[in-house]
């Protein structure tokens, strides 16, 4: 993706926006959180997420620990005053597959979302900055905070919640829609809920007591809002606890028979701005449209804006679409928010301010669905309506090389590529390591420190993120043996190593081959057969690794076909290559350079995007770390454009051969005396920008 094209401002570290930060960063853009506070938030506020909201969590790689730390209700259920059930639907989670239902508290939420964002180099929060202005010209945008720091990108995200900042630079006090005559207690309170029957979420349908009861925390917390009238202080509403919480929880409990832990009244809207974008500068969650809270939907819808409006970004960086796709996440999110959101959220809090009786009248029809609780066609019903929050913006997606992109198509949507063991499940999948400013992937994997972001897809070309990341067990060849069809080899390549050997400057490159079969992983011994022990010898070597099938190529359109590079050892038995005892009458290259695992390759394949032609780059062989070879790319007589284009001149390059380009002055055989490889020694082949591949001889 966008590697070094695309900075976003996100102002708030609430879920939203640490939501949309690893969204974007997650495909390479940088970003900047802005929080005004010093640390999360930790007010009580929701803690329920339907499939729309799961669904977007999952692609964010973080719904496994959301689960791991949070609930995975089973039911709801309304209940009279008394506690007498009268609706309940069970079985949510019978579908774990797809969708479902999670409880987290949004802290806790925003917490693991900080954690992942945590993992990766191209996003920073930056906690006790509050934003006093936003601005922006036509090609970019800024924020200005209290200290005096101002943060610039190409757009600014407004998730700073209902208060908004952002919101208020833009449109002042002006945020449509109404207050609600009803304010909330949201309580969180410590009860033995299970031994009256409750269990999960439960809505007191009462026009009184209206409430909600939920479980949200493992240890045994659950949270109970209830309603109140507006206009009482918060000394009324803390005095007025006490009989509210003995008419709505089971058992009519006095107050030393249960613990509050937190209290917190709030204040009901359901408004919408009237733009989410203006320029460059967006808003998203909270800080554009705010709902009641029955039904978790003022979380969901803030989820999806962010998810939408990350696709829209990462399109626009991408060069896949331009910016008024932007326009698009403006109307269709703010459509969403009047038509399901506001709808749907006034509806569940008018369903449980009703009395029972005229709940079961109604033909409420939600409620009526509850009649046929246990029938599956409800959950896929419930489970349609909650998606259609979730609007997927790469349908707007149409290709542009004007605006912000830089327009290149790549052959590979990757950085770098590994094949790597999961430290987890021990199964064997593709990666984009998380570098973190190093590109030493070998001492990452000796540490167990390599994280990866998972890349899945047809084939090692195609593969993409999933969104997941994964802890390394183990690097294996980033191709394997049947991935890779042919290596093409270079004989004298490096200007030094031909002028050092007095030879002419040849006129094209020279050809030999080993076969696919002999690549071997980095981190793991070479095997010698015995017949190859005498003369063991080293080749470090640039190896080019061909993405896409071509013939007759120009030195122009080269890179097109070329996914990358990878570090290779062309490991070389000098005897059988040269005396004429075992060779022959002419010199034979591919007998001895052919046995299996002699051709290792590694650790990364790393894309044309990063490093362009591969020129300019540092290559060292080390064997057990005295430096035996030393070159720089740019003294290479055939670079990779001339390499590809001559070698596949009338031939096929089939999509995953490599080329290897040669190697430089240093083999073991031009020593004086040679200094073959021994069993034992280790050999260490590293290029700059690609790392080291490292192995060690072992004679069989
Ligand atoms: C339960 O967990 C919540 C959130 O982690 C915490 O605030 C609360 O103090 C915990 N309660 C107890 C009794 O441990
Ligand atoms: C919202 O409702 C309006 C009016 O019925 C309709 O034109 C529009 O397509 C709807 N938008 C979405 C996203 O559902
Ligand atoms: C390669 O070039 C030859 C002649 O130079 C031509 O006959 C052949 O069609 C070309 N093949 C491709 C795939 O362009
Ligand atoms: C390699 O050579 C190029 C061209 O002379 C130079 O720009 C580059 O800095 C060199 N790289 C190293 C690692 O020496």
């Amino acid at each position: 993706m966008a590697s070094d094209s695309g900075r976003v401002i996100i102002v708030g570290a609430g879920p939203a926006g640490l939501l949309l930060a690893l969204l974007l960063a997650q495909e390479g853009v940088n970003v900047d959180v802005v929080e005004a506070q010093g640390e999360i938030d930790s007010r009580p506020r929701g803690a329920g997420y339907g499939p729309a909201a799961v669904t977007v969590l999952r692609r964010a790689g973080v719904l496994n620990t959301i689960i791991d730390r949070g609930l995975k209700p089973d039911s709801f259920t309304w209940r009279k005053l008394d506690g007498t059930v009268i609706g309940r639907l069970s079985g949510l989670n019978r579908k774990n597959d797809i969708g479902g239902f999670v409880m987290l508290t949004v802290y806790d939420l925003a917490v693991v979302l900080w954690e992942a964002l945590n993992d990766l180099p191209n996003a920073k929060v930056h906690w006790g900055h509050k934003v006093v202005s936003v601005g922006q010209d036509e090609l970019s945008a800024w924020v200005e905070c209290e200290n005096g720091e101002s943060l610039k990108g190409d757009f600014v995200v407004g998730c700073d919640g209902g208060g908004s900042s952002v919101r208020k630079c833009l449109f002042g006090t002006d945020f449509p829609g109404k207050t609600l005559d009803s304010i909330i207690v949201a309580t969180n309170v410590r009860y033995d809920f299970a031994k009256h029957g409750w269990e999960d979420s439960n809505w007191i349908v009462d026009p009184e007591h209206w409430a909600v009861v939920a479980h949200i925390e493992r240890n045994g917390t659950w949270r109970v809002s209830y309603g109140e009238r507006p206009g009482l202080s918060h000394e009324d509403l803390q005095n007025g606890m006490a009989d509210k919480l003995r008419r709505i929880l089971p058992g009519s409990p006095r107050p030393d028979q249960y613990k509050v832990e937190r209290f917190s009244p709030y204040v009901l809207h359901q408004r919408c701005v009237e733009r989410m974008r203006v320029g460059r500068i967006l808003l998203a969650a909270d800080a554009a449209h705010l709902n009641n809270p029955m039904g978790g939907l003022g979380l969901t819808t803030g989820i999806s804006d962010v998810s939408g409006l990350a696709d829209c970004l990462c399109g626009i960086f991408d060069g896949k679409a331009q910016v008024d796709i932007l326009d698009e996440y403006d109307r269709i999110r703010r459509d969403i928010y009047w038509n399901v959101t506001n709808q749907v959220s006034t509806r569940n809090l008018e369903r449980i301010m009703k009395t029972p009786e005229e709940l079961i009248k109604s033909q409420d029809p939600f409620f009526s669905l509850l009649d046929n609780a246990e029938d599956p066609e409800v959950f896929d019903k419930i489970e349609k309506n909650d998606m259609q929050l979730l609007v997927d913006f790469k349908q707007f997606y149409k290709s542009t090389t004007n605006g912000l992109a830089n327009g290149d198509m790549n052959l590979v949507p990757w950085d770098r590529l590994v094949r790597y063991v999961s430290a987890k499940t021990g199964k064997v999948r593709l990666g984009d390591p998380i570098m973190k400013g190093s590109t030493d992937i070998d001492q990452l994997v000796a540490n167990c420190a390599l994280k990866v972001w998972v890349l899945e897809g047809d084939d090692w070309v195609r593969a993409v993120r999933t969104g997941e990341i994964e802890e390394v067990r183990e690097i294996l060849s980033p191709l394997s043996a049947t991935e890779v069809p042919i290596i093409r080899c270079t004989g004298l390549n490096y200007l030094a190593h031909i002028a050092e050997s007095k030879m002419d400057i040849p006129k094209n490159p020279t050809l030999f081959i080993k076969p696919g079969q002999a690549i071997g992983h980095p981190r793991a011994p070479i095997p010698v057969p015995k017949l190859s022990q005498a003369k063991c010898d080293y080749e470090g070597e640039l190896t080019i690794v061909i993405g896409k099938d071509c013939k007759n190529v120009t030195e122009k359109d080269a890179l097109d076909f070329v996914a990358g590079y990878v570090a290779g050892n062309d490991v070389s038995c000098r005897d059988w290559q040269l005396e004429k005892e075992k060779a022959g009458m002419m010199p034979q290259w591919c007998f001895g350079k052919s046995f299996d695992k002699y051709a290792p390759i590694g650790p990364a394949i790393v894309s044309t995007k990063v490093l362009g032609d591969a020129g300019g780059l540092r290559l060292t062989t080390h064997v057990n770390g005295e430096l035996r070879q030393e070159a720089n790319t740019s003294d290479l007589c055939f670079g990779v454009r001339r390499l590809v284009s001559f070698f596949s001149t009338g031939q096929t390059l089939q999509a995953g051969s490599l080329i290897m380009t040669g190697t430089p002055d240093g083999v073991a055989a031009v020593m004086n005396p040679p200094k073959w490889l021994q069993d034992g020694d280790e050999v260490v082949v590293e290029i700059e920008n690609i790392g080291k591949l490292r192995n060690i001889i072992k004679f069989e």
